[in-house]
Order: structure tokens, then C-alpha cells, then sequence
């Protein structure tokens, strides 16, 4: 029987985040298979790296409404029969009902230390805050933007006159390992979120783990 743990991807743009999990996949390095990637745009490069009988993609402009666009992309999702669904470079906002309808099995890559810089432009925001780190997050998601608990985080520092391309390719350079471990641990059934609290092996994770630069997670 197999029983590898089934990802569904949301993307909506490059995918290199999907690229890396499924080199990962291709090397042995993550054991699960790629059951479904979709999208609210149809054009988005993400969707030409998977067969095309595991694409979904549809415009929102196609809907009446925000609810009717996340009902159908909900079932297109729940036929995929996912164990985990990770959001990776998903730009449009989830709404409410179809987050819960996936809490637990929702998480999504953020391109920040969150709490800070929720949303959008988050390398131009973090040179112009001054910050001396920056980074990627991986998190639960919920209904609130960006607001869901941490799993894991990696950290780059900001360098005197980084432009905004520049700390991005800088903070995508760790994303990729980053998103990596952490889909390790939740298929391996490492991590579930309990009563709001994250649970790792077990035990409550009161902060984010953190990438070490061999590639690992620590606490
Ligand atoms: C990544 O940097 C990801 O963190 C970001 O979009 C990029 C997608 O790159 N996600 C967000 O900004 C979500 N709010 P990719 O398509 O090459 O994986």
C-alpha cells in the first residue's frame, strides 16, 4: 500500500518553491507524492512543472464572488485528497470559509520573520524598517492574513544597500531549504496544530524552530 503523505500545491506565479519539493521528492529526500498544484492563474509557470492531469487553475474573474472562485478551487483541492496543502507563492487572499474548511492541513510560505511585514512587498518594507535580519516563515494558515502560528523560520541578514531584489534572492535562497524541512516533519507526522498551540513530537512549540545552515531545524 502506499502510503506516502499526499501535498497539494497552491501557486501562483514561478514556482520554485514546488520545484524544490519536487526535486526532493525525485532524490528520496521527501517521502510524498505531488497529488494536485493550482492556481488562480492560469498562466503561472508553477503549473507547467506537473503533469497536466494533476493542474487545476481557473480565474477568479471567471466567479461572481471571492466565495464562489475559493468554493470551487476548495473542491478541485479536496478531490486531490491532500494530507498537507501548502500555499507556495499563492498570492490571492483565502477566504474563511475555505480555510477552515483546510485548517490543520493549510499552511503557507511567507517571505518574512513574521509578525513582521504581513503582506505584500515585504523586502522593500524590511530595507526601509532598518531591520538587521529578514528571512521566510512557514506557518498554519488561518483566516487573518499572515497570522497563523510559526512552524519554522529562516534568517538572513540585510546588507548595507541591499536593493529589494537583491534581499529577495537572498531570502528565496533559504526558502527552498526552509519549506524543505519543514514539509519533512509534517509528513513524517511530526507536527499538528492542537487547541491553537503547535505540537512538535508532542510537545508545545512555543517558538518558531529555526533553519540551521546545514539545512536542519532546531529548536
Ligand atoms: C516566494 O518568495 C514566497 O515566499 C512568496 O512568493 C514567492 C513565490 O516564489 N509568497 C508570498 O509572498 C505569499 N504572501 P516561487 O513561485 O518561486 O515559489
Amino acid at each position: 500500500m502506499n502510503t506516502r503523505s499526499r501535498i497539494a500545491v497552491l501557486a501562483s506565479g514561478r514556482g520554485s518553491n514546488l520545484q524544490c519539493l519536487l526535486d526532493a521528492i525525485a532524490g528520496g529526500q521527501l517521502d510524498a507524492e505531488i497529488v494536485g498544484v493550482l492556481s488562480d492563474k492560469p498562466a503561472a509557470a508553477a503549473l507547467g512543472k506537473v503533469p497536466p492531469a494533476l493542474r487545476w487553475a481557473r480565474s477568479p474573474r471567471e466567479f461572481d464572488n471571492r466565495e464562489a472562485f475559493d468554493a470551487a478551487l476548495g473542491d478541485a483541492l479536496a478531490a486531490c485528497r491532500p494530507d498537507w496543502v501548502i500555499c507556495a507563492g499563492y498570492m490571492r487572499i483565502l477566504g474563511a470559509a475555505f480555510v477552515e474548511r483546510f485548517q490543520g492541513r493549510l499552511v503557507n510560505i511567507h517571505p518574512s520573520l513574521l509578525p513582521l511585514h504581513k503582506g505584500l512587498d515585504t523586502h522593500a518594507r524590511a530595507i526601509e524598517a532598518g531591520d538587521a535580519e529578514h528571512g521566510a516563515s512557514v506557518h498554519f494558515v488561518v483566516p487573518e492574513l499572515d497570522a497563523g502560528n510559526v512552524i519554522a523560520q529562516a534568517r538572513v541578514p540585510v546588507l548595507a544597500g541591499d536593493s529589494a531584489e537583491q534581499l529577495a534572492r537572498r531570502v528565496l535562497a533559504v526558502e527552498h531549504p526552509l519549506l524543505l524541512a519543514t514539509a519533512r516533519l509534517l509528513v513524517a507526522g511530526r507536527v499538528a496544530e492542537q487547541g491553537g498551540i503547535i505540537q512538535l513530537d508532542g510537545q508545545s512549540l512555543l517558538s518558531p524552530l529555526r533553519l540551521d545552515s546545514d539545512g536542519t531545524l532546531a529548536g
